[in-house]
């Protein structure tokens, strides 16, 4: 149809145009941390999955809507840039809270964080047997369950809890409510690329109603990195990075074409003495260098021409929203990623890969 349409121009050697890309999976914080990092962001998406693990966490749509207003307020003049909301489930989420968020035009999805799993999830959920009135009312209403897929039992290696998480909350949760929409946000294995590959059916509207989002670090890198020359803080995020042949399927996914993987950079910023300390917080800030490193990611297996299809209309696709009307142009021109840039509290903070030299560059 019209409105997902290409605009891309055949990938030269050296310049690569498509649609203007989405975020469908960010972490933008609040107040002056907020303020640091949205350019980074509106500068190459139009509009983006903002997640709600504030503290205190989104967990209202007055919450949510008040969080907008301030993502609004702190954008730079001249800046287009949409951010599409999110609530945080918690055991206490009621269905009528489901219905309101459905109501509101700002609201695109409710965030399931077990409880424990990552940063600021302690108030996320103990167990989805406490859930069960807000699930149905977002397999009602058709709202997705945006999903941080793996389990917490301290039993279960770190590497398996994705996919233990796949097994044990994700499959019983889809046959309980088989109406619900959901995105495993992040997926870093091949059980849960080829889960969401196999098991994602269209529905009556044509639209996935399982979808996946997937990284740049988890495209380009494998665990060996969080290791490499020394303890690598800048690498660690949650879900970790996992094996080689974790990193090929989701490659082969992201590159597909299958309308249920789209890009969501999980861009997480964190200070750089946070990061850089005895007990690191988990959390890439790939916002800076965001689709420089998907284009990097999709030549090395020479898929250029699926980019935009990831980037810019599958997201719009399952969300049920129109395509951008604007393009973005990345250029190969080759340049070297600043190793820190100003943050908030006069402290600064290491944008993912800083130092490092990357063959894409967006023009400006
Ligand atoms: O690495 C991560 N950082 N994973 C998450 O799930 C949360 C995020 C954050 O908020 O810092
Ligand atoms: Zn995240």
């Amino acid at each position: 149809t019209i409105l997902t349409a290409s605009l891309a121009k055949p990938a030269t050697s050296s310049s690569l145009t498509l649609r203007r890309p989405d975020d469908w999976h960010l972490h933008l914080r609040d107040g002056a941390a907020m303020a640091a990092v949205l350019p980074a962001t509106a500068r190459q998406f139009r509009r983006a999955i903002v997640m709600p693990n504030l503290k205190p966490p989104v967990t209202t749509v007055e919450q949510a809507h008040a969080y907008r207003e301030r993502i609004l307020a702190a954008l730079p003049p001249g800046m287009s840039f949409e951010p599409l909301m999110t609530l945080y489930l918690t055991d206490a989420t009621q269905a009528e809270d489901i219905r309101r968020a459905a109501e509101s035009p700002y609201v695109h999805g409710v965030k399931l964080y077990p409880a424990g799993a990552t940063t600021n999830s302690q108030s996320g959920v103990t167990t989805l047997a406490r859930c069960t009135a807000a699930l149905a009312a977002l397999e009602e209403t058709g709202l997705p369950l945006l999903v941080h897929g793996e389990v917490t039992d301290p039993d279960v290696d770190l590497f398996d809890r994705e996919a233990v998480f796949i097994d044990e909350v994700m499959e019983p949760v889809r046959r309980d409510f088989p109406g619900l929409r959901g995105v495993v946000e992040h997926i870093t294995t091949r059980q849960a690329a080829h889960y969401v590959r196999d098991r994602s059916q269209r529905g009556v509207d044509g639209r996935p109603n399982l979808a996946a989002t997937l990284t740049p670090q988890h495209l380009l890198f494998n665990r060996n990195a969080l290791f490499k020359g020394g303890l690598q803080p800048h690498w660690y995020c949650l879900p970790v990075l996992k094996r080689e042949e974790h990193r090929q399927a989701l490659l082969e996914a992201a590159t597909s074409g299958l309308p249920q993987f789209f890009l969501g950079t999980d861009s997480a910023p964190h200070a750089r003495h946070l990061k850089e300390m005895a007990c690191g917080c988990a959390g890439c800030y790939s916002a800076p260098v965001a689709l420089e490193l998907y284009a990097q990611a999709f030549e090395s297996v020479n898929a250029l021409d699926r980019l935009e299809g990831f980037a810019s209309l599958h997201g719009p696709a399952f969300y049920g929203l129109p395509v951008n009307a604007d393009t973005l142009t990345l250029h190969k021109s080759p340049w070297t990623v600043p190793t820190e840039l100003p943050f908030a509290d006069g402290k600064t903070i290491v944008p993912f890969l800083g130092g490092e030299t990357l063959p894409w560059r967006m023009a400006d």
